[in-house]
């Protein structure tokens, strides 16, 4: 069992946060506005908590669900409240069409938001691979994970694991933008190919 804060109250914290309950983690939910905090933790029970917007979050795991233009400017405002904290960053970078990405080459979101963060905390990218609404179904689901502290990833690994969900190690931070690269692709599918969002990437692996 982990013990989880989640930044930001939209869809995909929603999404993590009743998979996290249902695994029996210790969830706590913080947003700018305390009320709609509230609401989701009475709608999610199992205990979850709400914490203030800007103070040190409860969790040993910061799940960071708030888009990828407000990530560093939150962060930012947070300064030391997030020292020594797991931040997972699951924000997509791609623009307003999905074809392409909003960071410049030779960097990521997750990388970025690295930057902004006190040197005692450690950002892994995960999450972002995935449609909130397919999480919700329960399905079980992929999910692709970059990071530089092995700590903080067998922290996140073992996080994913309890959401019923498998987690796959894809490398460093430096990874993080290929994983970005994957919302652009996962929307092209959805547009094209698949011709449905209520799809999921996922690793064949043999036998
Ligand atoms: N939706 C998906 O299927 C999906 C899939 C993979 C990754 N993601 C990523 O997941 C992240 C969250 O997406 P979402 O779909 O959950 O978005 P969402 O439903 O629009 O929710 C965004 C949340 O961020 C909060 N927020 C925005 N700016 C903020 C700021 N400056 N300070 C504090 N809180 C702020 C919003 O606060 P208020 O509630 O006060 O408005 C809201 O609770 C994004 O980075 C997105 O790229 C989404």
């Amino acid at each position: 069992m982990s013990s989880i804060s989640f930044i930001g109250l939209g869809g995909m914290a929603g999404a993590i946060a009743a998979r996290a309950v249902e695994g029996g983690n210790s969830v706590e939910l913080i947003g700018r506005d305390a009320a709609k905090a509230k609401g989701l933790a009475a709608e999610l029970g199992g205990g979850a908590t709400t914490g203030t917007f800007g103070a040190v979050p409860a969790g040993d795991i910061v799940v960071l669900a708030v888009p990828y233009t407000s990530a560093v400017p939150v962060v930012t405002q947070y300064g030391d409240a997030l020292a020594g904290k797991v931040i997972i960053d699951i924000s997509n970078t791609f623009n307003a069409d999905a074809t392409g990405l909003v960071t410049p080459d030779g960097t990521s979101g997750a990388q970025e938001i690295a930057k902004a963060v006190p040197a005692s905390a450690h950002v892994v990218k995960a999450f972002n691979t995935v449609f909130g609404h397919v999480l919700a179904q329960g399905r079980p689901l992929d999910v692709f994970f970059a990071g530089d502290d092995a700590r903080a990833k067998a922290g996140v690994s073992a996080f994913i694991e309890s959401l019923g969900l498998r987690p796959l190690d894809v490398g460093g931070l430096e990874m993080a933008r290929w994983l970005e690269g994957v919302g652009p692709l996962l929307m092209g599918l959805a547009r094209n190919g698949a011709g449905t969002f209520d799809i999921a990437l996922s690793l064949d692996l043999p036998g």
